[in-house]
């Protein structure tokens, strides 16, 4: 058996007890090297309202720089009442059986499911909670809901989302695509006080997975795309950027000064670097009525030191506008998931090469970690539950 840490395990009643005994990996959050793998009662269907819950079998599920900081105790918060957090908020799985008055899903359809739930602001109740006012929100896996990363999970309809069996194989990106879905979304919800928006020329900061899609999102939208990140080609992830027709600029070979002395000033900036420092920097650099999306989250306080004149000048002479972009609601999924799908057929097998780092068996979670925390050359890490 594997090590329980927690709760009092399940007695052995018989066989039948024990099959409805999950292995899952949590944490205590706010205790450092708490990942522990633990044993939680399957859920059934009866748990969602209405027959409408739908039963998942996890096939493989990711883990991004959130599960790294709430692995290591900055960000993460427990259910009520219980005092650990299942973690994993990017999954893909298959449908296992549904309830009586599910009509969308049926057993067999490979799925993915919306992060965030609902709580109590106007956003919320009119279906956007990824735009929630409320201090204490719920995503499954980081706040006060149990994630993903266990074999398998009970979801109502309305959060589940169906994956065209063509992209099965990309499974866990379709999170990390809503997320780029969304703050581009968001883009064109605010560039649209300029009647005319088209943007022709982005620059994407950071070349992890959020970059990466990003990178392709904006090449299928038409954008003359330059992904800028630390290190210097060939490898990887310049690879992937140029298979999409983009151009990878490394900082350590080429000053963002000097590619804009080359290109001009970009429409567009979306920021996934994980550094504050670098999204402040971002500000510099956009054109004029362009548009920043900020996509990263960070946790350490940083100080910093810029420009704050010459910023601000450019911006209100410029009519310059920035944004902040969190989560992505059903919505996004959807449009994440066709902008995966046209990318297959426009750059055929080119986005699994962002899935590199594939961890067999639960009880491998610190190979998990280890990939997600030390490896830098690590796109995607995740938990490889079960073949296709
Ligand atoms: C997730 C989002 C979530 C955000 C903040 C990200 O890693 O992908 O769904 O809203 O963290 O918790
Ligand atoms: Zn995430």
């Amino acid at each position: 058996m594997f090590e329980v840490v927690g709760a009092t395990p399940k007695p052995l009643f018989s066989e039948k007890t024990w099959s409805q005994i999950l292995k899952a990996i949590a944490v205590i959050p706010g205790t450092k090297e708490s990942i522990h793998l633990r044993e939680i009662e399957k859920p059934t269907l009866s748990e969602v309202p209405n027959g409408n819950g739908v039963l998942v079998r996890c096939l493989k599920v990711g883990v991004d720089a959130t599960d790294k900081e709430i692995i290591e105790a900055y960000y993460g918060v427990a259910p009520e009442g219980d005092d650990f957090l299942v973690i994993g908020h990017e999954c893909f799985g298959v449908v296992e059986e549904v309830g009586e008055n599910v009509t969308d899903f049926q057993k067999g359809d490979f799925v993915t499911a919306t992060v965030r739930r609902p709580g109590t602001s106007m956003y919320d109740v009119i279906g956007t909670n990824d735009m929630t006012s409320d201090d204490k929100y719920y995503e499954r896996g980081i706040c006060n809901l149990h994630g993903f990363l266990t074999e398998y999970f009970v979801e109502d309809a309305q959060y589940v989302v169906r994956v065209p069996k063509g992209i099965a194989k990309l499974h866990c990106l379709m999170e990390p695509m809503s997320v780029v879905a969304k703050a581009i979304w968001q883009m064109d919800e605010v560039q649209r006080r300029l009647k005319v928006w088209s943007p022709k020329v982005a620059f994407v900061m950071g070349a992890g997975q959020i970059g990466l899609l990003a990178t392709l999102f904006l090449r299928l939208r038409g954008c003359e795309v330059y992904t800028i990140a630390r290190s210097p080609g060939p490898n990887i992830k310049s690879e992937i950027c140029e298979d999409y027709g983009a151009t990878y600029v490394s900082t350590k070979e080429t000053s963002v000064e000097d590619l804009i002395a080359r290109v001009g000033r970009p429409d567009f900036i979306l920021e996934a670097t994980g550094s504050s420092k670098l999204a402040f920097d971002s500000l510099q650099y956009v054109g004029k009525n362009g548009c920043v999306v900020w996509t990263s989250l960070t946790v350490v306080d940083e100080m910093l030191e810029i420009p704050a004149d010459r910023i601000n000048q450019e911006w209100v002479l410029g009519n310059k506008v920035l944004v902040g972009s969190v989560n992505g609601n059903r919505s996004h999924f959807e449009l994440g998931i066709k902008f995966l799908s046209l990318g297959e057929t426009t750059y055929p097998g080119i986005t699994e090469k962002v899935l590199t780092s594939p961890v067999k068996g639960f009880e491998n979670y610190g190979e998990l970690v280890r990939l997600l925390v030390e490896d830098k050359s690590a796109l995607k890490v995740y938990l490889d539950i079960s073949d296709l």
